[in-house]
């Protein structure tokens, strides 16, 4: 069985967790969009490892883990996960973890023009500050450095050169920042090279034979997070919905049976943009302080909100999600009562389909009623209280789709499978 699974919010929803819990019954995990934005967090045993690259199912023994061709790669970034990895006395070697050629490299004048282009900004959209945005537009204005340049010697020394030629005047006129020396980011390059040319092999091929494998595709970021389907320009650079999982991947050899929708029992966003159900007041800092809402990658403090029912239906769609994974019901304890979105008015009149536009949108809300047991150490649906069943049957109503696990707590093993 392969399986997809995406955010269905604006990120953070917690699909680390859940490809780690995944993956026990796939062969293969591989990333296939986004880069070191990401921060997905699995938590073993009270340890919690963050991983911004590498798939989350790096942790279980015998998986093989790719990074494929959609993604963009920081190689400091990746070199650092892969020591961090090796310290915790986790397996990692070019035999369980394997990197597309074709995977695009994160430059620091990447990083810069990111910071640069956010200061400049009077619309500022909160990126990460990674670099992802320019890595991704030199790919596409074909200017880029992929993997197998940077480990061939000759062809990163060219690429490097002319980079610099258009970028350098750019940075020093435009931006005031001092230009790139060739020398000092060639040599660490190199570096880098060394360390990572191991991992890097055709997938293609390696892949074509290993087609009947069960692969997990992880995405990152989430659907409104889309270049194209999200809450554009406050979205990320690549395409986070589930369609682009076999082509950020290259295995088009590869059927999808099944897509899983990750989304949390409320909603939060990091960085800028329109969220109609966003809190300023209490309980969003309820959410904030019990779920704590701080980006795994900034360490930002995450905005928060009612669950917005009307967005989830439409990643639904855009996705084709099969079943919907809901975590962090625990969070939602003890509250008296809990609102969800089922409509949006847009300048007085209630509206019928998905607006182009959700800035002006405001939120239509029915109340249900909350529950005040801790659920965080309850592993049967069936213990579950009565008023939690309730909310996730009116998901499930709403949405026309069924909830098949529910995640209660930080922990590996805090999930619930729905039907027994
Ligand atoms: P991802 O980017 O989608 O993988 O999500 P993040 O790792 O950025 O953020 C999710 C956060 O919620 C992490 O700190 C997880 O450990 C935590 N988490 C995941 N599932 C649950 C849950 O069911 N309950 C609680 N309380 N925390 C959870
Ligand atoms: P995971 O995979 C939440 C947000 C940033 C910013 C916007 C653009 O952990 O769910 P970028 O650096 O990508 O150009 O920033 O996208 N963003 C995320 N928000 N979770 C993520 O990843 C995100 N990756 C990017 O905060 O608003
Ligand atoms: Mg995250």
């Amino acid at each position: 069985m392969n399986t997809v699974v995406v955010g269905l919010q604006w990120g953070d929803e917690g699909k680390g967790k859940i490809i780690d819990y995944l993956c026990r019954e796939k062969d293969v995990i591989v990333r296939f969009q986004g880069g070191n934005n990401a921060g997905h967090t699995v938590v073993i045993n009270g340890k919690k490892f963050v991983f911004h690259l590498i798939p989350s199912g790096i942790l279980r023994k015998g998986k093989i883990c790719v990074i494929g061709k959609g993604v963009v790669i920081d190689p400091q970034v990746l070199i650092d996960e892969i020591n961090y990895l090796k310290k915790q006395e986790i397996d990692v070697s070019p035999e369980n973890l394997k990197i597309s050629p074709f995977a695009h490299v994160i430059m620091p004048y990447h990083r810069i023009m990111d910071a640069c282009r956010e200061k400049q900004r009077i619309q500022k959209i909160g990126t990460t500050k990674r670099g992802i945005g320019p890595c991704y537009v030199d790919k596409i204005a074909r200017c880029g450095i992929r993997m197998a340049d940077l480990i061939n010697k000759e062809s990163f020394s060219l690429k490097l050169r002319d980079n610099l030629r258009e970028k350098n005047p750019l940075f020093e006129k435009v931006y005031g920042f001092k230009g790139f020396e060739f020398k000092e980011i060639f040599e660490q390059y190199q570096e880098f090279a060394r360390k990572l040319a191991p991992y890097v092999c055709d997938l293609v091929e390696f892949f074509w034979k290993k087609k009947n494998s069960n692969f997990l595709f992880e995405g990152a970021q989430g659907t409104f997070l889309d270049v194209d389907f999200g809450t554009y320009p406050f979205v990320t650079s690549s395409s986070t919905v589930s369609s682009n999982a076999l082509a950020g991947s290259g295995f088009s050899f590869v059927k999808v049976d099944q897509v899983l929708g990750v989304s949390k029992a409320y909603t939060t966003r990091v960085g800028e943009g329109p969220f109609p159900t966003e809190l300023k007041d209490d309980t969003g800092k309820y959410f904030q302080s019990k779920g704590n809402e701080f980006g795994a990658t900034t360490g930002r403090p995450r905005r928060c909100g009612w669950l917005d029912l009307v967005l989830l239906r439409r990643a639904k769609i855009l996705n084709n999600v099969k079943k919907i994974i809901l975590t962090k019901l625990d969070v939602l304890d003890g509250l008296e009562k809990i609102k969800v979105c089922i409509d949006y008015k847009i300048g007085g009149s209630l509206i019928k389909s998905f607006p182009f536009d959700l800035s002006g949108a405001v939120p239509v809300y029915e109340t249900l009623s909350g529950w005040n047991e801790n659920i965080e150490n309850v592993r049967n649906y069936k213990q579950l209280p009565q008023a939690a069943k309730k909310y996730i049957k009116r998901i499930e109503d709403y949405l026309e789709c069924e909830v098949e696990y529910v995640s209660v707590g930080q922990m590996r093993d805090a999930i619930i499978k729905k039907s027994v």
